[in-house]
Order: structure tokens, then C-alpha cells, then sequence
């Protein structure tokens, strides 16, 4: 691996809602506890350009550079790396955790946390994301693959994927991390809501590789109907959010008793009916997961909670133990990564191009579509 340029490229927001502007900027070096990584490509959020022009309110330090999980190759590591060395091809995991408490954490590049405490992973030492030719991280969030295995050719026992397949892999953990956290096994029946969004079909996914079989819902029929396609498998049924309770509870019982209610919601989603529909619709014992923060407070249905021994659970992220379990699943063959699974990258784009790039990103979060920026 060649040594460090003097300088890199990266995508800077000087303030919130100010426009973002690539600057030339002196490269990190690896100091102990990290790794600088060269980027290759990192996913960009549906939702990211909300994060940087103010609406959805995240809380950041600025100046910083944005970024989203990536896939890398590590261009140098601090003297205790015990593991990673220069050249390894990486997964960069923007979940940052505290080292003295891991339950303090931040997401690098796109909110600095829930506590008072939390910012300070980001006001400093990991100020900076992936938006970049070179990211410094902390070495345990560059988990290293085995790229003989997912890059390989299928005719030398490779799984034949590309770089760009591999962001797949950023975005499965979590559900995963949701799905573990309610202790999904094999042969449960999952309601996945809503299903149509870059994590909510991500989850369907998931939740078919651990042996579950998913009810979708959602909005959007025709987004539905796509993704069962790209899923091919029968283990996944449609019902529709039509913001008639009775109407989504009936359609949820034709499709057997469920064991569990999966939520990713957006902000937008707020109110709408599918939340309590889902819990309703559980058997006896069921487990819920909430993952969409930003929705409000949501109406718990505490008749159902008691009388049918429901537990809610709320999952920020995952835990480290799920994206190795997961990345263990990928190499294995068990979970389907990037065109292999039916998705196709809609847009690609330069740090130049970052406007069009986060438009496009809004635009094709539906199943089966992904959006990047790419390093040459
Ligand atoms: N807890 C965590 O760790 C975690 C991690 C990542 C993300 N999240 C949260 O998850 C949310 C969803 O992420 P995503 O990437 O899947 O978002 P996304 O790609 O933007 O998709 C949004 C989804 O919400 C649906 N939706 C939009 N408005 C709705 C409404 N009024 N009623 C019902 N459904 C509605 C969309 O369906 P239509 O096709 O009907 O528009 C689509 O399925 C994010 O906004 C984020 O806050 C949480």
C-alpha cells in the first residue's frame, strides 16, 4: 500500500443548511486506537441531505466532514493494531462507542448522539466521516473481510461480488441488531413496517436469511410488489398501510399469527395507524421492536400489553456482535449482498456532484435501489 498522500479530498458542511463544498484538507494519520482507510464507496442515506440542510434537526458539530458507512481499503493503522494492517479491505462502521462505556455512542458523519456526554465522540478525535478519499476511524470499527471470498470469482469458491455490493453489508446490520434484539429464530412469522424504504426492505431481507418468514406492509403496492419479486420467495406477504386500523388488522390476520412487530418508521410516519395495527395483530407472547425514533410518542395498546404478555423493545443501531454474526452470514452465503439480492446502484457519484447525489439518494430509496459516492 502506497504511504499516505500530503493532502485528500473531502466533502466539508461548514455550517448546517449551508451549502457543502469539497476542500483539499491535510491527511489523518493513524495514531494508536485508529485507522485511516481509503475509501472506495460509501452509501449515501435517503434521508442525508435532510441531515445537512437542517430538517431533520440532527444534532452536529461543525465544521465536519458528512459521511454514512463505507467500504474501504486500510491505508495505515496505529502501532496497537492487532489485526488490521495496510491493504486489508474493510467495512467502516460509522457507530461510534465510548471505550470506557459503549453505551454512550454517536453516528459518525450524521448525529452526535443522545446524551450529553456522546457529542464528545464526535468533537474531537472522530470529527470526521467517510465523505472523503481517506476517513480516520477507530480500528474497531473497521471490520476486515475476507476478500477472496465475497470479491472472488464463483469458478475460485468467491461469492463473485463487487465493492459496491459489499454496502449491503452497512445497512442489514440494522435490522439485524433490531431482529436479534427481539430474539428472531427460525420459522417466526415478522411483520416488517413499513417494508419499502432502504432499511424497512433491508429488514425483509434479513429476516428471510434468518429463517423467518415476513409480513410486509406498507403504503406503496407497487414498491411492495417489487420487493417480494427481488426477494423470490414465498415466504413474503404484502399487506397494505391504508390508515384504517380495522381495515390493516383484517388484511394482517389473513395472513396468519404473527410472532413479531419490526418498525422502522420515518419521521413522516407519524400517526399513522400501521404502528398500533402491528402490535395489535401479535399472538400471545409477541415481541415488538421500535427503531424509528424520530416518529413521536407512539399510543401503546396496554390492554394487548398485558393480557397477551407483549414486550416492546427499542433498538438504536446494534451491537458489534450482530455485524460480525452478519458479516459471518455474508461470507457464508447465507445472506444475499448488492445485485445478488435484486439491488442496483441507481446513482454514483463524485463529492462534486454531492446536491444531485443526496437528491437522488431521496429519490430512489425504495427497494432494490442504492445510491453511493465512488473513489477512484
Ligand atoms: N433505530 C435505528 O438504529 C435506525 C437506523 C437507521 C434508520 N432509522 C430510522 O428509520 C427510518 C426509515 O429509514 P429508511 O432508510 O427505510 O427510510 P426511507 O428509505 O426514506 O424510507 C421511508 C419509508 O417510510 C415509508 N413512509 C413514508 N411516509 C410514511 C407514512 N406517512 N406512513 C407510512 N409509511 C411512510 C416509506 O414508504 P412509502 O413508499 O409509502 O413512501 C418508506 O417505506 C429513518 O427515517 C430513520 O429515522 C433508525
Amino acid at each position: 500500500m502506497a504511504a499516505l498522500p500530503e493532502t485528500y479530498r473531502a466533502l466539508v458542511l461548514n455550517a448546517i443548511g449551508e451549502p457543502l463544498e469539497v476542500q483539499t484538507k491535510p491527511t489523518p494519520q493513524a495514531t494508536p486506537g485508529s485507522a485511516v482507510v481509503k475509501i472506495l464507496a460509501a452509501k449515501i442515506l435517503s434521508y442525508g441531505g435532510d441531515i445537512y440542510n437542517g430538517k431533520r434537526k440532527y444534532p452536529l458539530p461543525t465544521p465536519l466532514v458528512p459521511g454514512s458507512g463505507a467500504v474501504g481499503r486500510v491505508a495505515a493503522v496505529g502501532s496497537d493494531a492487532t489485526s488490521l494492517a495496510a491493504g486489508d479491505l474493510v467495512l467502516v462502521d460509522i457507530y461510534l462507542r465510548g471505550r470506557d462505556d459503549p453505551s454512550i455512542a454517536a453516528l459518525s458523519g450524521v448525529h452526535e448522539g443522545h446524551t450529553e456526554t456522546s457529542s464528545r465522540l464526535m468533537r474531537g478525535e472522530w470529527r470526521d466521516s467517510t465523505y472523503a478519499e481517506y476517513a480516520k476511524m477507530p480500528l474497531e470499527n473497521c471490520y476486515k473481510l475476507d476478500e477472496k471470498r465475497l470479491l472472488g470469482p464463483t469458478t475460485a469458491g468467491g461469492l463473485g461480488y463487487t465493492v459496491e455490493d459489499l454496502l449491503a453489508m452497512l445497512v442489514q446490520p440494522v435490522a439485524f441488531g433490531g431482529m436479534r434484539c427481539i430474539g428472531i429464530e427460525p420459522g417466526d412469522k415478522v411483520i416488517v413496517s413499513p417494508a419499502t424504504g432502504s432499511f424497512g426492505s433491508a429488514a425483509v431481507q434479513v429476516a428471510l436469511a434468518m429463517g423467518a418468514s415476513v409480513i410486509a406492509m406498507g403504503r406503496n403496492m407497487d414498491a411492495l410488489k417489487k420487493l417480494q419479486t427481488i426477494c423470490a420467495e414465498d415466504r413474503v406477504q404484502l399487506v397494505q398501510i391504508t390508515n384504517d386500523q380495522q381495515q390493516e388488522m383484517e388484511a394482517l390476520a389473513k395472513c396468519g399469527p404473527a410472532d413479531a412487530f419490526f418498525d422502522i418508521s420515518p419521521p413522516a410516519a407519524a400517526g399513522s395507524s400501521h404502528i398500533r395495527s402491528g402490535m395489535l395483530s401479535l399472538k400471545h407472547s409477541g415481541r415488538v421492536c421500535l427503531m424509528g425514533s424520530g416518529i413521536g410518542d407512539v399510543a401503546i395498546p396496554a390492554a394487548a400489553l398485558t393480557y397477551k404478555n407483549l414486550t416492546i423493545k427499542g433498538k438504536w443501531m446494534y451491537e458489534r456482535a450482530d455485524i460480525l454474526k452478519m458479516i459471518q452470514m455474508a461470507e457464508g452465503g447465507l445472506l444475499k449482498l448488492g445485485s445478488q439480492a435484486g439491488w442496483v446502484t441507481a446513482g454514483r457519484y463524485q463529492l462534486e456532484q454531492w446536491e444531485e447525489a443526496f437528491a437522488s439518494a431521496a429519490k430512489h430509496a425504495g427497494p432494490g435501489e442504492r445510491v453511493l459516492f465512488e473513489f477512484r
